[in-house]
């Protein structure tokens, strides 16, 4: 893990996090390592670029050193420090020698906290060897009530690769997250959680939890949009890739905005003092 290397704006009480999940980096399929590239070029091109860069599991598709040597390669060109977590593809041993987590953590887990910030992230290991949904069993549980309990004033935003929700969908319910309950409970204690974001879905969905605010972020590669009148099967339509940007200030407190990734221009709509027109017939958007 790369530690944070500076505040993106020196003296100012404000924070922006960019959140990519489930590249499934795989050397059979380049078009997921070219998805993975335009989305590190987008972050890096944001005008404000963010705080951190966080990633949400299955980096790569089997675990392979082959794959994380090109996840690495990958993220390289990032500015912004970049904290992971864990997803059912992903080899927890090989992350954490990849990317040693920052203090305070869980030993022998990829499951830390990030003090750096105005906003507190903390990173939550659900991996479940052997198994595609995930587990947050007493350890890992008490590890972090115990990172809850000394920072009670703190505002903060737990990531983790599966989402604490059911969807409906059978095959995604049953690879779904063991302890979700007692997360429920634990966090009903902790009003300073102010979301939980995920991936694993491939999907975006939004969801209440506890007193907050569950959201999964699509993937790098692609935005699958569910049959729900079918949920015994996963029928999708493929959409393009999203990430989500997370921003928190002490005034707005924490928004996220979901975003297309996109090699679109930037527009002046409003420059401070007046509107321009906006009426892009054909943007490079619709020639994805
Ligand atoms: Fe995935």
């Amino acid at each position: 893990m790369r530690p944070a290397q500076r505040p993106r704006r020196s003296g100012v009480n404000d924070m922006q996090v960019v959140q990519f999940s489930d590249p499934h980096i795989d050397l059979r399929f380049p078009h997921r390592a070219a998805a993975l590239a335009r989305a590190v070029t987008h972050v890096n091109t944001m005008p404000a670029g963010p705080d951190a860069v966080l990633i949400t599991g299955d980096c790569v598709e089997h675990g392979h050193p082959d794959e994380y040597a090109l996840f690495q390669d990958l993220l390289r060109p990032l500015r912004a420090p970049v904290f992971i977590v864990p997803g059912n593809h992903d080899d927890r041993a090989a992350l954490l020698t990849l990317y040693p987590p920052p203090a305070p953590n869980l030993p022998g887990f990829l499951q830390y906290a990030v003090d750096d910030f105005p906003l507190r992230l903390i990173g939550l290991d659900t991996h479940r060897p052997g198994h595609g949904g995930g587990e947050l069993d007493g350890a890992r549980l008490d590890w972090l009530e115990a990172r809850l309990r000394e920072a009670p004033e703190r505002p903060t935003l737990l990531f983790m690769h599966h989402p604490p929700v059911r969807t409906g969908l059978h095959v995604m319910d049953g690879m779904d997250l063991r302890g979700r309950e007692a997360l429920c409970d634990l966090l009903l204690d902790h009003p300073q959680v102010l979301r939980v974001v995920a991936g694993h879905l491939h999907m975006s969905l939004t969801a209440g939890f506890a007193h907050t605010t569950v959201m999964t972020c699509p993937g790098t590669d692609a935005t699958l949009h569910p049959d729900l009148s079918r949920p015994a099967q996963l029928r999708v339509q493929r959409q393009p890739p999203m990430c989500l940007l997370h921003a928190w200030t002490p005034e707005t407190g924490l928004n996220s905005f979901t975003q297309v990734i996109a090699p679109a221009p930037w527009h002046p709509l409003f420059d401070g003092d007046r509107w321009h027109d906006f009426d892009p017939p054909h943007g490079p958007y619709l020639s994805l």
